[in-house]
């Protein structure tokens, strides 16, 4: 059994939700087969109960396991996915491809956005938003550009956290009792500006895919208003898309 690092900066319970995913993504746990439960997983790896549940959240919201109360935890079906794209953060998205995430904070400062970006975060007229611009970088390399406008009536005190460690979607969730739900967003191609190029340590002029859209809760508000910028040379979008009559 692979063990966790736990130096790294990355979450004990992201670990153990990746190693638990590559068993199930390489049939090492089939479809159907019960999961170690809770208890054994804590000993395997010398991890809490809380770190385990954390973990199998994480695997039941991609669906990749189902909980059976009383009875435990078991591999899931292996799903379609209805020609959508998933809406995963920044960390989980590298976890899955096997890369470790970290970040960089360039910018966090509360402002007006553009009118149009007000407008799609639902906010009232003159009320500022918290812009969080983030270069994330997949195994130690530049990989995107985050720039986010997050609606300050949903998370009131996030400039104050530490922005620059683990996942602002999960800090969302802890902190704020927000689960994401949906996204709208467009993917579009586009050269890099100098400033962008220099961070991203690309040459400028160098396409990159710009996705941009709206992040909403489970209750319907709009929660984040997003612009990311990623290396086109590093990074593909995967979508499943089915041919339905
Ligand atoms: C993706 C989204 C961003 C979002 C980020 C959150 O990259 N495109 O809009 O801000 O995920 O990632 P994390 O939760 O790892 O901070």
């Amino acid at each position: 059994m692979p063990q966790l690092i736990r130096s790294s900066v990355t979450p004990l319970y992201h670990q153990l939700a990746q190693t638990l995913r590559t068993q199930i993504r390489s049939g090492a746990i089939p479809a159907g087969q019960q999961l170690p439960p809770e208890r054994e997983l804590m000993e395997i790896y010398h991890v809490s109960r809380n770190t385990v549940r954390l973990a199998i959240d994480a695997l039941e919201r991609e669906g990749l396991v189902d909980r059976d109360q009383g009875r435990g935890t078991f591999a899931a079906e292996p799903k379609l996915q209805l020609g959508v794209m998933r809406l995963t953060s920044f960390t989980e998205d590298m976890l899955e491809r096997g890369l470790t995430p970290s970040s960089r904070l360039v910018e966090c400062r509360t402002e007006l956005p553009p009118p149009a970006i007000a407008e799609k975060l639902q906010l009232l007229p003159n009320e500022p938003a918290l812009l969080v611009v983030r270069l994330r970088y997949a195994d130690a390399e530049p990989m995107a550009l985050n720039s986010s406008y997050f609606s300050l009536a949903q998370c009131p005190t996030l400039a104050s956290e530490d922005l620059e460690q683990g996942s602002i979607y999960d800090l969302l969730n802890r902190r704020y009792g927000i689960t994401l739900a949906k996204a709208e967003q467009t993917v579009r191609a586009r050269n890099a500006t100098p400033q962008e190029a220099g961070l991203l340590n690309v040459k400028a002029g160098t396409s990159l895919l710009v996705v941009e859209g709206t992040v909403f809760s489970t209750d319907n508000h709009a929660v984040e208003h997003l612009r990311s910028l990623y290396r086109s040379d590093r990074y593909e979008f995967r979508v499943n898309p089915l041919r339905i009559a």
